[in-house]
């Protein structure tokens, strides 16, 4: 099938509505490195993606939202002068997101929207910060508000926290809201400031879907977060001024580290050496050093298999099958893990072979067809001009 275009919801939405909206998107992301740090208050330097998710709205008269997603021909209805609880599905991020507006003071419009996406739901892309984004801006934009895009990030986490029930960070809606061409953004997840930095194009992002999603995903998370919060704990109780990971150095994890239990030394070296990582590979695409790039996303991967866990046997068969492929630099798993996807980074002149290495052993050796692309870093969130 092909893919639909924000035309073709245009065109649905009049079909079924009866009258023309208005198109808003949200893009994916794919994170180059620093990876389970932004809970921790570190460094994360993801890419906006291409790929994003379409809201097309036109306002009501009532407080009903009423939603289709194209891609599941599924619809809801939520009446915002209800109250409304989670019921664990896609519409829990759209209710979420519209509460959370309305407790940060905004009063909102019903409003009948159509979803539509190009990222699948845990593929690992952020498609669920991608909707939440889209959704959001969509429904500022009908109740005639300003949108602040740092706000709207902080609104649509709270609403995966609070609705969802998933305690993720910031990084995947900072970055569908301020997503900036070209480049990827060094976030620090404590100020909230962030930098963009170039992508050179003498490189590729390559992203390759693994095709699984292990159920445990959500769960691990959730306690890889609260193995953290026990690191902290302990260490403040001997390091001054220790408020969350991102304030332990790599010298005093080796001092202190000893008083930990084993695992909770092992995830707290995780997020350590990750955020000194981060920095140090901003450096070196900075200083067009790739192959320095590459060597801190490998040892990435080795972290967050090896110290954190997160990895999978699908995960761990791609990044090695990547790295083998000529003019790969360095290759690791991408987003929370168990599944989803890894990111390389590829010599341009080498890139349009990848695939065509790649895919057919990942194919023969785990039954899976991947899907493999070069990512070009977008836009944030905003309005669609057709
Ligand atoms: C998920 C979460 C993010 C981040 C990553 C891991 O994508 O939504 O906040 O924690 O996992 O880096």
């Amino acid at each position: 099938m092909t893919p639909l275009s924000p035309n073709d919801l245009l065109h649905l939405f009049e079909r079924r509505f009866g009258r023309q909206p208005i198109l808003f998107r949200a893009p994916g992301r794919v994170n180059l490195i620093g990876e389970h740090t932004d809970y921790n208050d570190g460094f994360v330097l993801p890419a906006a993606l291409d790929l994003a998710t379409y809201v097309a709205v036109a306002p009501r008269e009532d407080r009903v939202i009423q939603v289709h997603s194209v891609n599941l021909n599924a619809d809801f209805t939520a009446d915002l002068g209800q109250p409304q609880s989670p019921v664990h599905g896609w519409s829990d991020y759209v209710v979420g997101v519209a509460l959370e507006l309305e407790k940060s003071g905004h009063r909102l419009k019903g409003s009948d929207m159509m979803v539509m996406s190009v990222l699948s739901m845990g593929s690992g892309l952020s498609a669920s910060a991608a909707l939440e984004a889209s959704v959001g801006y969509a429904l500022l934009s009908v109740a005639g508000a300003p949108i602040n895009r740092l706000d709207l990030a902080k609104i649509c986490q709270r609403a995966e926290n609070e609705f969802v029930g998933m305690r993720c960070g910031i990084m995947d809606q900072f970055i569908s809201c301020h997503g900036v061409e070209g480049c990827a953004l060094l976030l620090d997840c404590r100020s909230l400031e962030a930098r963009p930095v170039p992508i050179d194009p003498k490189v590729r992002i390559l992203v390759c879907n693994t095709m699984v999603h292990h159920q445990l995903a959500g769960s691990e998370y959730n306690l890889r977060r609260r193995d953290c919060e026990t690191a902290v704990a302990l260490l403040s109780q001997t390091i001054d001024g220790v408020r969350a990971l991102r304030d332990v150095s790599v010298p005093e994890l080796e001092t202190h580290g000893a008083r930990l239990p084993q695992t909770i030394l092992k995830r707290a070296r995780h997020v350590v050496t990750e955020n000194k990582r981060v920095l140090e590979a901003v450096a070196a695409l900075e200083a067009g050093d790739f192959i320095e790039t590459g060597r801190l996303m490998n040892a990435s991967h080795e972290s967050l298999r090896d110290d954190y866990n997160v990895s999978c046997p699908e995960l761990d068969l791609m990044v090695e099958l990547s790295r083998t492929a000529p003019g790969v630099y360095g290759s690791r798993m991408t987003g929370g893990g168990f599944g989803g996807c890894t990111v390389s980074l590829v010599d341009a002149a080498a890139a349009e072979g990848f695939a065509d290495i790649v895919g057919p052993t990942y194919e023969k050796e785990t039954g899976l067809k991947p899907m493999i692309f070069s990512c070009y870093p977008g836009r944030g969130a905003g309005p669609v001009v057709l």
